[in-house]
This record gives C-alpha cells, structure tokens and sequence, in this order.
C-alpha cells in the first residue's frame, strides 16, 4: 500500500501550494482535509483533479467522527496541520471563529493523533510525526533593533489570531511533553506567492493596483515584516517532515525584511515593467492603523538552517515579480475570489480607515 500524509487546510494558500509541491516532489500519497471556508478554493488544486495519489475530503478538523474514520482509513505516517482562521483583520472583527479552529480545533486533532499512534507499533509508530504550521506572530513584537525571534524567544501574542495560534502552539508542546507524541512545530514569517487570497497585503495590493483602486496602507507604512516565498516556505515543511527531531520547533523566514511601504512601492515598480500604462505609485493611500498592530517580525532561521540545511532560495526581487506575473495570468482565479462576499469583507474591513 502507498504511504499517505494527511494535509488539513490543503485548499487555502499555503496548504495548497503544499499539495501541488508535495505531489511533484514525493511518491507517497496525500489526504486534504478542509472545511473550505472563505479562505479554502478548490480552483487552486484543478490541477490534480484525477491524480490517483491525492483525494479531498470536505469536512471540519474539530469533527472527531470524520477524523477518526480517516486515520482508520488511510493509516497516514504523518499529519500536516495548515487548517486555521488566519487573518490578524478578521480575528479583531470577530475572534470566535479563530479559538473555535484554532484552539479547539487543533486540541481534537491533537486527540484523534494520539489515540491513533498509541495503537501503533514497530515502525510504523516510530516514523508517525504530527506536523503542526505556526507563525512568528505569536513571539509578539520588535523594536528597530532588537534581535529577531529565535525557536526559545518568549511567547507574547497580541492580537487574537496570534493568541489563538500560540494556544495551538502550546497544546502541541504539551502532547509531546506529556504523552510522547512526536510533533513538530514550525513558527514562519509572512507568506506571499501564488494563490494567496487578496484579503492580505501583497495580492490585496497587486488587484487593487490593476483595478486603479487606492493601495491602502495601514498607519504610517513602517511596519516591518520578514518575507517568505511560499514554495520556500513548502521545501521547509517537507524537510523538517523528513528530518525536524520530535519534540522541536523550527523558526522559517525569507532573509527578507521590509518595510509595508517599500514592499508596495515595489509592487508598483514591478507592475510597471510588466503591465505599464498606468502611475501604480500614485494609487498609494495611508489609512487608519490596525488596533494593536505589531511593529515589526523578523526570524532567525539558522536553526533549521545548520541542522537540517534548508535555505529560501528566492530574494524578495524575485519572488515577487513571480507573484506578480501569476496574478497577471490568473485572471479567471482572481474574478472567482473576489466576488460576492470578499467585497463585503472589503467594505467592513476599510470603510473607517477613511
Ligand atoms: P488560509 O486562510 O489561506 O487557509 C486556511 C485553510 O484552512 C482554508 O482552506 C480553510 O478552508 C481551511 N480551514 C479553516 N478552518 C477549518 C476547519 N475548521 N477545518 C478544516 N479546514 C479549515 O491560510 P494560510 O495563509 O494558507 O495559512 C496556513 C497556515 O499557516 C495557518 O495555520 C496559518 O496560521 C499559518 N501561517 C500563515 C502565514 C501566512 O503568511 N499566510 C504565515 C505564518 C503561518
Ligand atoms: O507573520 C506571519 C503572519 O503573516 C501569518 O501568521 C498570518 O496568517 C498572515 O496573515 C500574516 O499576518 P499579517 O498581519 O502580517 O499579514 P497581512 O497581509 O494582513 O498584513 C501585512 C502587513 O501589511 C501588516 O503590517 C498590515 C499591513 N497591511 C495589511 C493590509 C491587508 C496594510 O498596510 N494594508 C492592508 O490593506
């Protein structure tokens, strides 16, 4: 029987890059589990529609019926945990989905694993790792000069999806330290890539941008983020995966620290050389700050860089000029997601930023 890894969250942006990266990397077979909220689209997966190794199931991580029968069915070797409410705007608007997902829904999970890896044995109960996808939000924030996060600095989340995440954080520590389970953590900065919802900044700004709509950036556009380029991000889960130790957290970052307004600046420059007519630049608008919004992230990768050798291989440069040409040539994606509901996000999200 081909081996298996069970994927939750596999139709939102990461998890889905994660799939397509797995299927063209590894032999073994995969399991996405989503609910398909707002976030999770099935038209990122199209591609693998009728792949004899990927199957789908519609379904939330918290059901512990639906979970159990799929770990009875497929026996995965590992889970790779991506299913979460990830948006810090939407978590102030409304926190309850995120503790619900989140905390609740990673504790039921983390259950369900447990149970199943008790009952195995020999091999198959040696090489089982419980793969849990966190965020650098969840160390809080830095000043200008302080030392980026490492994998032991302290936890201070501050707004409610970082809380939220820190609790799933914490619940994965405590099943290892209690009952064995071989987790893996792994704490990453900002993503951005194809297929990344337009709800957050970099393809938030590149529609809006070719739509000659305002790029609307928050307080004085100087809070800075460390970016990660998304299949860079997908080569660390599968390596830590193969060789992270049970037990240990892994910091992943892009090496690539900016500030908001030089990250638009560049989408604008960038959208000039490939789609010109247009002064992008001059579309740039500085809005109401986010409540509670954290200066600055910055992450200190050299531990999965020493022990396990992975490194990003994209500069922000390039990546985000393939991001940009991926939404130049996904028009049809674009039309599909930001219909309907996002344009009522977008009016609750931005109406008094004024
Ligand atoms: P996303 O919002 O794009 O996708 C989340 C996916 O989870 C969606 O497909 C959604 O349908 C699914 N989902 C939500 N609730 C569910 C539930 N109860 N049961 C099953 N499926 C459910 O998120 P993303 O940006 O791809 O982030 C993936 C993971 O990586 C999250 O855990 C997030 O906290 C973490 N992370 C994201 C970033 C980033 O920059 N995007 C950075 C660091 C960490
Ligand atoms: O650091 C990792 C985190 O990165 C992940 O855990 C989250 O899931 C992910 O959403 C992201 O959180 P951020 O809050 O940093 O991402 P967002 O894209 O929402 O915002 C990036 C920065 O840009 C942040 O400083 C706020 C700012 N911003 C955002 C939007 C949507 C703006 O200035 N204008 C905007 O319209």
């Amino acid at each position: 029987m081909l081996e298996t890894i069970l994927v939750t969250g596999g139709a939102g942006f990461i998890g889905s890059n994660f799939v397509l990266n797995w299927l063209a990397n590894e032999r073994s077979a995969l399991v996405n589990l989503d609910a398909l909220t707002y976030a999770g689209n099935l038209q990122n997966l199209a591609s693998i529609d009728g792949d004899s190794r990927y199957s789908f199931v519609h379904g939330d991580i918290g059901d512990a019926s639906l979970v159990q029968d799929l770990f009875r069915k497929h026996q995965p070797r590992a889970i790779v945990h991506f299913a979460a409410e990830s948006h810090v705007d939407r978590s102030i608007h409304g926190p309850a989905d995120f503790i619900r997902t989140n905390v609740l829904g990673t504790f039921q999970l983390l259950e369900t694993a447990r149970e199943y890896w008790k009952n195995l044995s020999g091999e198959r109960r040696e090489r089982f790792r419980f793969l849990h996808v966190s965020t650098d939000e969840v160390y809080g924030s830095l000043g200008p000069k302080d030392p980026a996060f490492c994998e032991t600095t302290a936890y201070a989340p501050n707004s409610p999806y970082s809380a939220s995440k820190a609790g799933s954080d914490h619940l994965v520590r405590a099943y290892h330290h209690t009952y064995g389970l071989p987790t893996l953590i792994t704490n990453c900065s900002n993503n951005y890539g194809p297929r990344q919802f337009p709800e957050k900044l970099i393809p938030l700004m590149i529609i809006n941008a070719l739509n000659g709509k305002a790029l609307p950036v928050y307080g004085d556009g100087m809070n800075v983020r460390d970016w990660l380029y998304v299949e860079d991000h997908c080569e660390a889960i599968r390596t830590v995966l193969e060789r992270g130790r049970p037990g240990e957290t892994y910091n992943i970052g892009g090496r690539s620290e900016m500030a908001n307004i030089d990250v638009v600046k560049t989408i604008c420059s960038v959208l000039a050389t490939e789609r010109p007519g247009r002064d992008y630049a001059s579309l740039i608008t500085y809005v109401k700050d986010r409540p509670g919004h954290d200066r600055r992230y910055a992450i200190d990768s050299r531990k999965i860089e020493s022990e396990l050798g992975w490194r990003p291989r994209q500069t922000f440069q390039t990546g985000i000029r393939s991001t940009v040409r991926w939404y130049l040539g996904n028009d049809d994606w674009i039309q599909n997601v930001t219909s309907g509901a996002y344009q009522k996000w977008i009016s609750v999200n931005y109406a008094t930023r004024g």
